[in-house]
């Protein structure tokens, strides 16, 4: 039988050279392992001994199985330590590392439509003209021959901060501020931008969408110039099969004054479902310049006349990429937004 030291020395020999958590396993199995462990085999037998040796073989066993248990919790310790040191040397974050592509996000539809538009017209000799989404009552109805109490006033009904202050509901005022800016013509601008109206949310109207208002003022200007115009624009934003026409309408601005419809794209004007059934989609309003227009915004209508047109760039990106619901747009779903 050995001796509880010899069994110390050993076993703390074994514990110290162990590499690893196994190892460590095994060494504790062999000599603390509740039956068949050496240092429980060296307990079994201690019956047969005479009571003076008894104790003291029980005392140095007891000794030798806490010496072997310390051992192996500082080793665990030790190795533990050695296992941490290494994953900080091994899998320490590289600051400098390069991290995963970003992915690249686009121009938003309504914003390429948008664009478009600009640049077919600046083409064609038009300037871009900003103007305010808050207006005043007078640019956005007076000045466009929409007198206080005039019925179509229903029609641009918007959200007021006073009743001289209001959200714009049109493009429109802009062409006010374009003439009074540039006084003298010819004048040639286009004028993109948000509105609002009063209006609930459904597939075709929003109370806050965007138009494209155009404004030409020269000499002598016809509804040929104007539907032209309108037709190249028209084909060089959905294609040369499309067809325009216009059909006589009411605005106040205007005289006279019309829708202005384009062929349908998906049916081609033979009429379907999308286009119910008309084979013509409807995207704006266009006229002659009212004279008293004219007038409101500083220019001679006996010198000089012009054409206007607003569209809705919602209404336009809808009629491009046959999209049926307005709501759409602006909402941040990108199974929509990813596919133009
Ligand atoms: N401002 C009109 C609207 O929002 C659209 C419009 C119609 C603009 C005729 C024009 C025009 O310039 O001539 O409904």
């Amino acid at each position: 039988m050995s001796d509880p030291s010899a069994l110390t020395t050993e076993a703390l020999a074994a514990i110290a050279q162990a590499p690893g958590e196994d190892a460590l396993a095994k060494v504790e199995l062999e000599y603390l392992g509740r039956k068949s462990g050496r240092v429980s085999r060296l307990l079994a037998n201690i019956g047969q001994l005479p009571p003076a040796e008894k104790a003291a073989l029980g005392k140095a066993a007891n000794e030798a199985k806490r010496a072997i248990e310390a051992a192996l919790a500082a080793r665990r310790a030790e190795l533990e330590q050695a296992r941490l040191a290494d994953l900080a040397e091994t899998e320490a974050i590289d600051v400098t590392f390069p991290g995963p592509p970003l992915g690249r996000g686009h121009i938003h539809v309504l914003t390429q439509v948008r664009r478009q538009i600009e640049t077919v017209l600046e083409s064609l000799g038009y300037q871009v003209e900003l103007g305010p989404e808050v207006e005043t009552e007078w640019y956005n109805f007076e000045a466009l021959n929409i007198t206080a109490g005039h019925p179509a006033r229903e029609n641009w009904d918007s959200f007021y901060f006073s009743p001289e202050l209001l959200l714009r509901a049109h493009t429109s005022p802009v062409q006010i501020r374009a003439m009074q800016r540039i006084k003298e013509p010819p004048i040639y601008i286009i004028t993109p931008g948000r509105c609002y109206r009063r209006d609930a949310p459904e597939a075709t109207r929003l109370p806050y969408f965007s138009q494209v208002e155009g404004l030409a003022v020269d000499r002598g200007m016809t509804v040929g110039d104007m539907k032209g115009t309108l037709l190249y624009m028209i084909q060089s934003l959905y294609g040369a099969d499309r067809k325009v026409r216009v059909r006589p309408s009411y605005f106040p601005f205007t005289e006279p004054s019309f829708e202005f419809d384009v062929s349908c794209g998906i049916c081609g004007g033979m009429g379907c479902k999308s286009c119910r059934h008309k084979g013509w989609l409807e995207v704006g309003g266009c006229g002659m310049v009212h004279p008293q227009v004219l007038r409101n915004g500083g220019i001679d209508p006996s010198q000089w006349n012009g054409y206007a047109w607003g569209f809705g760039i919602e209404r336009m990106a809808m009629l491009k990429h046959d999209v049926d619901d307005i709501r759409l747009f602006y909402e941040p779903d990108l199974r929509f937004l990813e596919q133009f």
